[in-house]
């Protein structure tokens, strides 16, 4: 059978930055630490005024083309996976391939586009619709765009405000593809749940605590389904887990389960159990209560181990180094993990062609899923052309005022756009360039 998957990535981030330490944690009157150490985050990224989901996402793809030499012709599908849609019927990616036609001499007639909603798990699905049409064999020889984007924005004074971010990720799915091949075995664990919700609104209703529960059992449900088709994972498996990454500090939860349930039964638990005893076993307790509080108090012993923390440090932490700097991507966040460890590799010399990776996406509503991919020998090449720290050093820093505008300006239900002044000049790049006729954002190449 041919591989399918990821062909070429890229990676768009919004064009300021909140500093959360120096500037919104004094604001907030919060210790700094809160933020970099519990949250696990730095900086939070937000689109400039003339920026926004259609723009981050189509200068992203105008890069991967102009990069990978393609025309309009070489893709056949487009699909857009946001949760900051401004249109509840027409697709952001017609806007974005409207964006593409003003810088291309072909135009985009006969691509099929889409957009796809589950929350944040929506950039994996709409990969898994591209994997599944070129497995059809409908594809013609050609490839889908896949485009996550979104400007992740919660009303201000929300516990979530700590984790905004504002950024776009491209990627190409292709045969014979030159990033990774994605598993054709899946997990998924997925339930009617109210974490995290936008009834018809702009910012989000969040249970922000519930939500990190609803993440990790919704996760638990995904690995144990995908153990189910591809066999029992063992935590070695993994070169590297990148996970939907809301703040970093959830996935330090994330990893800590996911741990030590891969550990379970192997030689790792009895090398462990000289210093923290094994895992506790449900059959062992009178009560549901006792099993858990007894796993708590494991957990915590083991996530203090060396033989964890190496796996940490390896297989998990390298995933996170984008995140720390940009806050949270939504659709695009664990695309967004899976090239923080590939740029991670790269830049540490390591080898990793026909390495597996663990992916673990989740959505709000919720669903998570868990996939494999084996890392392609092109996977070099593609990962030295991001240019993400060239864009994140350039990211004009603001100051807790400039960032109260910018958040009313991209607010829907602020009139602000008239007078919003930029603090960027835009070059090279696509910008919003005002309304239309019928209430449809309009876009311009700014050369
Ligand atoms: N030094 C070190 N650590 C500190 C600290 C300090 N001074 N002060 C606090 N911390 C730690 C806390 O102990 C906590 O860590 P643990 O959870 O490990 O105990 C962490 O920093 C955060 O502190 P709080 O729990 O007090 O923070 P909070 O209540 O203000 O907000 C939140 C946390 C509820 C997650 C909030 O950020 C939120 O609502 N976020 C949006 C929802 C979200 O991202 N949920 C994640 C799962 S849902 C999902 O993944 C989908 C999605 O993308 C939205």
């Amino acid at each position: 059978m041919t591989a399918v998957g990821i062909d070429a990535i890229e990676i768009r981030t919004g064009k300021l930055e909140l500093d959360l330490a120096e500037t919104f944690a004094p604001a907030k009157g919060d210790d700094p630490e809160k933020y970099t150490k519990g949250l696990g985050l730095h900086a939070s990224s937000f689109p400039d005024a003339y920026e926004d989901i259609v723009t981050m996402g189509a200068n992203a793809a105008h890069r991967l083309m102009e990069r990978k030499g393609l025309t309009p012709a070489d893709i056949g599908r487009i699909d857009v996976a946001t949760e900051s849609a401004f249109d509840n019927s027409k697709p952001v990616s017609t806007y974005i391939a409207g964006c593409l036609e003003q810088v291309f001499d072909e135009d985009f007639h006969h691509a099929n586009k889409g957009e796809r909603k589950f929350a944040c798990v929506a950039g994996t699905q709409s990969i898994d619709d591209a994997y599944n049409w070129i497995r059809a064999g409908r594809h013609r020889g050609r490839s889908a765009l896949v485009i996550a984007t979104d400007t992740a924005l919660y009303a201000r004074g929300d516990p979530g405000e700590a984790t905004q971010g504002a950024g776009a990720v491209a990627m190409l799915i292709s045969e014979d593809p030159d990033v990774v091949e994605l598993s054709t075995e899946q997990g998924f664990g997925s339930a009617d749940e109210t974490d995290f919700l936008k009834p018809n609104q702009q910012f989000p209703s969040v249970d922000g605590k519930r939500s990190v529960q609803v993440y990790l059992a919704r996760m638990r449900e995904a690995v144990r389904d995908f153990e189910s088709v591809a066999g029992t994972i063992h935590p070695d498996d993994f070169t590297l887990l990148p996970f939907h990454t809301p703040f970093p500090g959830m996935v330090r939860k994330a990893a800590a389960l996911a741990y030590r349930h891969t550990i379970r039964d192997t030689e790792i638990e009895e090398e462990l159990a000289e210093d923290i005893g094994r895992q506790p076993r449900p059959e062992a307790f009178d009560s549901d209560e006792a099993y858990v509080d007894a796993m708590g108090e494991y957990t915590d012993e083991l996530v203090e181990t060396d033989q964890y923390r190496d796996w940490y440090d390896r297989v998990v932490d390298p995933t996170l180094e984008i995140s720390r700097e940009v806050g949270n991507w939504y659709t695009g966040s664990v695309h967004v993990a899976r090239a923080s460890g590939l740029k991670h590799a790269l830049e540490n010399d390591m080898d990793l062609t026909g390495a597996t990776l663990g992916v673990a996406s989740y959505g709000s509503g919720a669903q998570a899923e868990v996939h494999a991919e084996t890392v392609q020998s092109g996977w070099e090449d593609e990962i030295a052309a991001l240019n993400v720290d060239e864009q994140l050093d350039n990211r004009y820093s603001i100051s807790y005022e400039e960032y109260e505008h910018i958040h009313d300006v991209h607010n829907h239900d602020k009139d602000t756009d008239a007078e919003a002044e930029a603090f960027t000049p835009p070059e090279g790049e696509f910008v919003f360039d005002g309304w239309g006729r019928m209430g449809e954002r309009k876009y311009r190449y700014v050369e």
